[in-house]
């Protein structure tokens, strides 16, 4: 039986089993999706013990994406970009690492949302991991001016330097956002603060036109999308889609067929109720 798994810190409440599982029973291939709860002393020997066990493939989710870039012999130019490997492939008895979290987002929003993200103004809020992750994947999908505001705003301006961002992006800090204007695409990448901790952000920061998506889904992404709604904003849209599209790039890697995604993103909207 070919082996995969995904490696978290917590990971009992992870879904990543449930929708590779779906997946394999759709394209009639034989695997093993397990959880491995893998704190961050004891990570590194986790994913060696695992490849030694005949591992094949891997997800990384929180703490260990940084960490699992540390373990790949090579990786992606993506997963290079965004600072962080969520997906790992065995070759030649060797990690390859790659992130499929941007792409993911990405198709999300073009191929189950049906929007155009060509010269979109983009607000990222929040600099961390998350963010970072999506950066990149949003630029080269060919947003128009991208802002990124962070509470701490050395950090925003780290992430533009990391990511290769154009000269034309801006970091701030979340003062500033009344002084903006509006944008196109506005997207909530802070973690802790996601919903109640967050700032109050200003209504001025959407448009009829806008899409807002926060990178969490259920009661993590309600207070975002409440506001959104009631600031104006034209679409609202959680992470759920962006976790079934970034699961379904890495099934792509380990098995070379690209699964159909609607019925698994049905199946997992059905069990939020
Ligand atoms: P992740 O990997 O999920 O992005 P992270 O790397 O810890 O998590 O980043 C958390 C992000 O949420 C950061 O942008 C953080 O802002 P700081 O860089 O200033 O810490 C942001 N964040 C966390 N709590 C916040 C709060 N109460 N208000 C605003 N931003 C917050």
């Amino acid at each position: 039986m070919k082996r995969y798994a995904v490696f978290g810190h917590p990971v009992a409440h992870s879904r990543s089993p449930r929708i590779h599982a779906a997946f394999a029973a759709q394209c009639a291939i034989e695997l093993e999706y397990t959880k491995i709860d893998a704190s961050p002393d004891a990570f590194a020997g986790a994913v060696a013990a695992f490849g030694r066990a005949g591992g094949l493939g891997a997800n990384v989710t929180l703490p260990h994406k940084l960490a699992a870039a540390a373990l790949c012999e090579q990786v992606s130019d993506r997963a290079r970009r965004a600072g962080a490997v969520n997906t790992l492939v065995r070759a030649s008895n060797a990690w390859h690492g790659d992130n499929t979290d941007g792409v993911g987002l990405v198709r999300d929003l073009q191929a189950r949302h049906g929007l155009d993200l060509h010269g979109r103004r983009t607000l990222i809020i929040g600099a961390g991991g998350a963010a970072r992750g999506v950066a990149p994947a949003l630029l080269d999908a060919g947003i128009g001016a991208l802002v990124v505001a962070n509470r701490t705003p050395a950090s925003a301006r780290t992430l533009l330097d990391a990511i290769d961002a154009p000269a034309s992006a801006r970091a701030c800090g979340l003062d500033s956002l009344p002084m903006l204007g509006a944008f196109d695409l506005v997207i909530n990448a802070t973690a802790a603060a996601r919903g109640d901790g967050l700032v109050a952000l200003p209504a001025s920061l959407v448009h009829t036109g806008s899409a807002a998506v926060d990178l969490g889904y259920g009661a993590a992404a309600a207070a975002f999308l409440d506001w959104a709604r009631d600031a104006g904003a034209g679409v609202q849209v959680d992470g759920l889609g962006m976790l079934v599209e970034q699961a379904a790039e890495s099934f792509m890697r380990w098995h070379g067929i690209r699964p159909n995604t609607d019925p698994v993103y049905a199946m997992l909207r059905a069990d939020d109720g």
